[in-house]
């Protein structure tokens, strides 16, 4: 039997993954689950939101099912230190940032598919007076651990990190500009991270059928990182002769998926970049209830809804979340150990409910979220899985 590392974190994770795990089971898919510490807890009493242990249980059995995290700006986090911690010098970094970083979970896949019937789906004006609603059906891949994102920034930067970039002629302007009034954040690209990640991106065209690869960078003013991007995926594209290349600058795609988002299939960026396009996308197809996402290394994988711990809902009794996007996730999960069969049963279970349109989470209603959301006719978290699991 498959052992997966549940790993609910903090909030509505600790909701919605138990909801996952329940479709799993109705849909035939036996597992042994290990539950992983890690998540806001863990850094008051321990000082540390991703534990060695739970690196441990990682690293060995490689399958993780990660709810959500909270994340709290520095000050804010040092002060919620348990008293025995304070003043030893304990400093918060994100837990899921660190399991990207520390596995190396360079390839991240965030599929944007739109449920057909789902009342937050994308519709334009068709000229006639009604309405159309193109079926939007991108997956936007990730560059999960360089670029904007890498970490690798100063305020009031040392010395030697100024010397280094005076040797850029751009640096003169800066020139009389004390350090401590100096902030950088670095874009640092390496071929071989952006390789896999555009290899991963045809790979996945091919085997899904898509026909088009877009690398959404901005070429033209970022000539080097994003340059490298295009260059890349240049060469990969001569491998793969029935898939076109298509390369938009990211301002641009942000118009252009209001407009005519059907076009687009898998679409690939940096980091930051494809940040903002998943999240772009996303909103198209119904918005983070919907929005599922894998981490991807070597060796080890995890997967994630890609909203957060929506500390304003977690003492709700009952529940009202999506679960939707955590269980999405774990189909992804299912795809990845090679059980797509039941990854399909599942997705059709879902598409299922959403196409009937008689149950639905208070985000699919366009209702304010709380108590109330449930004398306003919507359903709780876990009647939208009994009634998925009640289509299996
Ligand atoms: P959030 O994703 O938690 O919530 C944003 C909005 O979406 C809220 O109105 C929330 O109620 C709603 N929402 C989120 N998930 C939903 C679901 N499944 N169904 C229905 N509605 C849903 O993001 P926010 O509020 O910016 O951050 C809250 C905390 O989560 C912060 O501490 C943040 O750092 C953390 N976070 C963690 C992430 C992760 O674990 N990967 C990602 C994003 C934020
Ligand atoms: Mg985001």
């Amino acid at each position: 039997m498959r052992t997966i590392v549940s790993l609910p974190g903090d909030g509505i994770g600790k909701t919605v993954l138990p909801e996952a795990i329940r479709v799993l089971e109705a849909a035939g898919f036996e597992a042994n689950y290990l539950h992983g510490d890690i998540g806001w807890d863990f850094w008051i009493k321990e000082g540390n939101a991703l534990p060695q242990r739970t690196i441990d249980l990682l690293a060995e059995h490689k399958i993780g099912l990660f709810g959500a995290i909270t994340s709290k700006p520095k000050d804010e986090a040092t002060k919620e230190l348990s008293s025995e911690l304070q003043d030893k010098g304990y400093v918060y970094f994100s837990p899921i940032v660190g399991l990207r970083q520390h596995f190396n979970l360079d390839i991240c896949t965030r599929p944007c598919k739109a449920f057909k019937g789902n009342p937050l789906n994308f519709i334009r004006k068709d000229g006639k007076g009604g309405y159309e609603e193109p079926l939007v059906d991108a997956v936007v891949f990730r560059q999960n651990t360089e670029g904007m994102y890498g970490g690798i920034e100063w305020t009031n930067p040392p010395a030697q990190v100024r010397e280094a970039l005076e040797t850029h002629p751009k640096m003169k302007k800066f020139k009389d500009v004390p350090s401590e009034e100096m902030a950088i954040s670095t874009r640092i690209v390496s071929k071989n991270a952006t390789y896999r990640i555009i290899k991963a991106a045809f790979e996945y065209a091919k085997k899904h059928g898509y026909s088009n690869v877009t690398v959404c960078e901005k070429p033209n003013v970022l000539r080097e990182t994003s340059g490298m991007f295009l260059q890349t995926a240049r060469e990969i594209a001569k491998d793969y002769p029935g898939i076109d290349l298509w390369d938009t600058n990211i301002d641009a795609q942000m118009m252009w998926l209001t407009k005519n988002p059907e076009v687009y299939g898998v679409i690939v960026s940096e980091n930051m970049f494809a940040d903002i396009t998943s999240d772009g996308f996303a909103g198209l197809v119904g918005g983070l209830g919907f929005a599922c996402s894998a981490n991807v290394g070597d060796e080890v994988a995890v997967f994630e809804p890609t909203h957060g711990s929506a500390p304003k809902y977690q003492e709700l009794n009952p529940s009202i979340v999506n679960p939707i996007a955590m269980i999405l996730s774990a189909c992804m999960m299912l795809d990845h150990i090679d059980e797509s069969e039941k990854a399909e049963k599942i997705r059709k279970a879902i598409a299922a409910v959403i196409e009937e349109g008689k149950v639905k989470t208070y985000d699919m209603m366009k209702i304010r979220g709380g108590a109330s959301a449930i004398d306003n006719g919507a359903c709780t978290t876990q009647q939208m899985t009994d009634a998925i699991i009640a289509k299996l």
